[in-house]
């Protein structure tokens, strides 16, 4: 059974949410327990406050650091894993809430004001998860939101095990669109092929309309299926790729070992397929080819490989490994690698290949 404490200053926020429908079940079948804690019980102020002004002026309170650590440490136990709520954290995917599933006690932390002391942050909490890239009045949403994405993965909780299993994000793309009686809505029919009950066609039929559906609205998702998928070839997830309006570059280089080795560690290119003298890697908006062979030095200083990377935090994170020192042991030499301001970085591969990588602002 999964334990859960949620800390907060509204405990009764949460009982039209956690008395109803399959979370209310998952409790009464003994597969999570879920416990409140009112943070004001742990204060000692007449008034019941526990927020106070920031320091270093600005809007809003924040909460204050006595009762929100004593109300952590009374709730925490020896193998408890403490969360924050915040929007500063890391995002919540399908995949963080199957791995919370097995933890034994979760102390999930709401946050309300401006936030929670970052010294209570910096001491008791383990982690910081966020729901998304907006900002709520309270962390109590986002404690509901955790706790409901978490409880689908606990035995029993779904009545059919498989459940979900074949939701979105399980296999790496969204789910196929879902159909019941009657046949004929509004003059429109459910699709033939699931009416017939052949097994494999339906789940063929599944397979492509899930796939389409990835495609047109989550394309990061789209991509990151085709590269990694067994299901199609090199050749075949290089054109659905440039289909999907995403630059292939290929690049012939001395050593694949060597060079995956400088892709993977300096820039964090995934690995999509290998071959014996053939890679293909992804990076964002970046399909990269790699195949060894000879470099024909005849054909001069190789051009300029320019690249937008379309979205800010990859950026940084590749920046973030650009700089470290370790890039150094890959014979980079400061000159090599400049970080010519916050949204451009240069650099050489092993084999001399030059790299403009920009930042694309939204
Ligand atoms: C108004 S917010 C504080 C926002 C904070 N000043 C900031 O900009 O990062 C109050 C509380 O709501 C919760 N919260 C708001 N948005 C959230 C999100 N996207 N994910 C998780 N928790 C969130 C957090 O617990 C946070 O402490």
């Amino acid at each position: 059974m999964l334990e859960i404490a949620i800390l907060s200053l509204f405990p009764e926020y949460f009982r039209g949410p956690l008395e109803t429908s399959i979370l209310k079940r998952a409790q009464e079948k003994g597969a999570v327990a879920i416990q409140q804690v009112d943070i004001r019980d742990f204060t000692d102020d007449k008034h019941r406050r526990v927020d106070d002004r920031p320091y270093g002026g600005g809007p809003g309170m924040v909460m204050m650091p006595e009762p929100v650590t004593k109300a952590v440490q009374s709730a925490r136990r020896v193998r408890s894993k403490v969360i924050y709520m915040s929007p500063q954290g890391r995002p919540l995917t399908a995949e963080k809430a199957r791995s919370l599933a097995q933890e034994e006690h979760l102390v999930l932390l709401s946050g309300h004001y401006e936030g929670i002391d970052q010294r209570v942050i910096d001491r008791e909490v383990d982690e910081e998860i966020s729901i998304g890239d907006y900002v709520l009045t309270n962390g109590c949403l986002p404690a509901l939101v955790l706790i409901d994405a978490v409880a689908r993965f606990l035995p029993g909780v779904l009545g059919h095990e498989a459940a979900a299993e074949e939701d979105s994000f399980e296999s790496g793309i969204l789910d196929c669109p879902h159909y019941t009686r009657p046949v004929s809505f509004m003059g429109q029919e459910v699709p033939k092929v699931l009416q017939e009950g052949n097994h494999q066609k339906i789940a063929q039929w599944r397979y492509a309309a899930a796939l389409a559906k990835t495609e047109q609205t989550r394309p990061d998702l789209y991509r990151r299926h085709l590269l990694s998928g067994e299901r199609c070839s090199g050749q075949q997830k290089e054109s659905a790729l440039s289909r999907c309006g995403l630059a292939t570059i290929r690049l012939t280089v001395a050593s694949l070992k060597e060079s995956l080795s400088f892709y993977k560690r300096v820039l964090g290119l995934r690995v999509g397929r290998k071959e014996e003298r053939y890679a293909l890697l992804s990076l964002g908006s970046i399909n990269l080819v790699l195949m060894e062979g000879k470099l024909r030095r005849s054909d001069g200083p190789h051009p300029v490989l320019e690249v937008e990377v379309e979205n800010s935090t990859e950026f940084d994170r590749i920046a973030h490994r650009a700089t470290r020192a370790e890039v150094i042991h890959y014979g980079l030499r400061e000159e090599q690698l400049q970080l010519l301001d916050t949204l451009t970085i240069e650099l050489r591969d092993p084999d001399g290949y030059h790299w403009c990588l920009k930042c694309r602002q939204s």
